[in-house]
């Protein structure tokens, strides 16, 4: 089964392969255009990158759309954690916005909504979500986005391993979600 993955993120690429190879899906890569996230929730702007991509390329695609909810700032940046300041800026903008807040009021948590379009219209949807505090300083080198400054019992997504964020993210568990659905699916079509 060959699926085309709806993301110009090189560090979602990365966590996609990881997830959907041992599923025993086929992942490619295609040149997309970015279609406007216009949703007002992450899986609704999860499925309007996945129906482009299905529609461009008549594969099976598969997107994420995710983002970090940040407690003392009313779950900002969350949909808009791509568009949240400047690129390279963001995560010292939510530290700096951040600045002086005591532990206890820096909880915070991630989602993934992933959604699956197919060239007949079906989709499959599936959101994990994974609760943590904002550390006081950026920390590891691992990952990408805000994983240096989210942390869980006492490290940051930076400093863990692919193997280790992956048992615990909102990724994970979402894609986790998401193969119980496909093979649902699949038994399905039989
Ligand atoms: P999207 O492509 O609109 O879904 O953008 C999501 C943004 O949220 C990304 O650009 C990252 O900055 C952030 N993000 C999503 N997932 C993660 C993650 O697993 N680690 C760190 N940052 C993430």
């Amino acid at each position: 089964m060959k699926f085309v993955i709806a993301t110009h993120n090189q560090g979602k690429v990365v966590e996609f392969k990881r997830m959907l190879e041992p599923m025993g899906i086929e992942v490619v890569t295609a040149q997309l255009s970015e279609p406007e996230e216009t949703g007002k929730t992450f899986m609704e702007n999860a499925f309007i990158k996945a129906e482009a991509a299905c529609k461009e390329t008549g594969l099976p695609a598969v997107a994420d759309d995710s983002g970090l909810c940040v407690d003392y700032l009313d779950g900002a940046p969350g949909i808009y954690s791509a568009r949240f300041a400047q690129p390279g800026k963001r995560r010292l903008t939510v530290l700096e916005k951040l600045q002086g807040v005591p532990v206890e009021q820096r909880g915070a948590h991630f989602v993934s909504a992933v959604c699956c379009v197919f060239p007949n219209g079906d989709k499959i949807e599936a959101e994990g979500k994974c609760f943590g505090t904002i550390a006081f300083e950026s920390r590891g080198e691992n990952g990408f986005g805000y994983d240096s400054i989210f942390e869980q019992e006492g490290r940051t997504f930076g400093e863990m391993t692919d193997e280790e964020k992956d048992a615990r993210s909102h990724r994970g568990k979402a894609f986790a979600l998401f193969e119980e659905k496909l093979k649902e699916y699949l038994k399905g079509g039989e």
